[in-house]
């Protein structure tokens, strides 16, 4: 693909160097798509905000605090089944892949990928996908550690990173969706991204997707309220980053971390909670917002499954499953797909 088609694509190209390059929507469109969507979640009765905007710079950091806590258990458990895959993934791989990443973060877990790839091939093509700026900061330090890697970066939604990749190059693509982040999708939004997915996959290409398991609820709901606050100040930073971007005069004092697993829909709810009646103008969104006392934003789903819902979510957007990984407490699943 062309440059020419990817300034269609209304991305703006950064290059590094021979090993670096980024791609990135425009700075106007994104701060549009910010205010427009501010706008219509948050002037409504049901008021939300779409998990993609916890990412800012600070909550990007945030989010690698809350990996580290005692409670979270998931970055942990998925560590420990990437790490049993050593010897079994790369029997579906060869020279000829290329490793795509949606959500890719701190590119910490994408390591133990990155050895299989690497031991595999004399140079590694890594495809990051990340609506946060993390992105630039993770693929330099991986450049640092990994000699033989060329990543292309693309700062953008997962469904504009796969529009990019679609229009790419014909080579074999392993696609990872790590960290259960498909889980902060709607049962109905998750399915159309899963055959967005599908739909950009060739023949041969193969999709590794991490997904949490149900489990007893108490462990659920401490790894989503833990004792130092962590997830609290990554919910409430959302706020923030509304005042700063959107000029908005949200007073972070008056509002709580509020998450409960909800048994019957199989998911954690994360909200933010409003500590008393008050009043919030977001500027850039043209909104003047009012808020009972206890009346909840939701910020976040983070969906469990069972076995058989994994099974049936996969098969159902197209996709043949090739094998699923537990950990030993059957916590959390690691599930290698290619398309039929
Ligand atoms: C829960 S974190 C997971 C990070 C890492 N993959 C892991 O497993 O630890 C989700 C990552 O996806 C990115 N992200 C969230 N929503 C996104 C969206 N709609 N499109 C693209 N990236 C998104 C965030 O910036 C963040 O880096």
């Amino acid at each position: 693909m062309n440059d020419l088609t990817q300034n269609n694509l209304n991305y703006k190209k950064y290059v590094v160097d021979s090993k670096l390059r980024y791609f990135k929507s425009h700075a106007s469109k994104i701060e549009k798509t910010f205010a427009e969507e501010i706008s219509s979640t948050l002037g409504i009765d049901s008021k939300f905000i779409t998990p993609k905007f916890f990412y800012d710079k600070k909550g990007s950091e945030l989010f690698e605090k809350i990996c580290t806590l005692p409670e979270y258990y998931p970055t942990r458990t998925e560590i420990g089944i990437l790490k049993s895959l050593r010897t079994e993934l790369p029997c579906y791989l060869d020279e000829s892949f290329r490793l795509v990443e949606l959500g890719s973060g701190a590119s910490v877990k994408t390591r133990l990928i990155l050895d299989m790839f690497t031991s595999l091939q004399n140079t590694t093509e890594y495809f990051p996908i990340d609506i946060s700026e993390i992105l630039t900061e993770s693929s330099e330090i991986l450049l640092n550690d990994y000699d033989n890697l060329r990543i292309t970066g693309i700062i953008d939604t997962y469904e504009g990173g796969l529009e990019f990749l679609k229009n790419y190059s014909d080579k074999k693509n392993l696609i990872l969706f790590l960290g259960s982040s498909f889980g902060n999708f709607s049962p109905i939004d998750g399915r159309k991204l899963l055959q967005t997915i599908n739909s950009t996959m060739k023949p041969g290409d193969l999709f590794l997707i991490g997904l949490d398991l149900v489990k007893d609820i108490r462990i659920l709901e401490s790894a989503y309220d833990d004792s130092q606050g962590v997830t609290a100040q990554f919910n409430l930073n959302v706020l923030s980053r509304i005042n700063d971007e959107l000029d908005a005069d949200f007073d972070l004092n008056n509002f709580s971390h509020h998450s409960v697993y909800n048994v019957e829909h199989q998911r954690i709810e994360m909200y933010l909670k409003s500590l008393l009646r008050q009043t919030v103008v977001v500027s850039k969104s043209n909104l003047s917002m009012n808020l009972e006392k206890n009346e909840l934003i939701h910020t976040e789903y983070s969906h469990k499954y069972s076995l058989d819902q994994i099974r049936e979510l996969l098969e159902g957007a197209g996709f043949v499953i090739n094998h699923i990984w537990l950990d030993e407490k059957k916590y959390f699943s690691l599930t290698l797909v290619s398309k039929v």
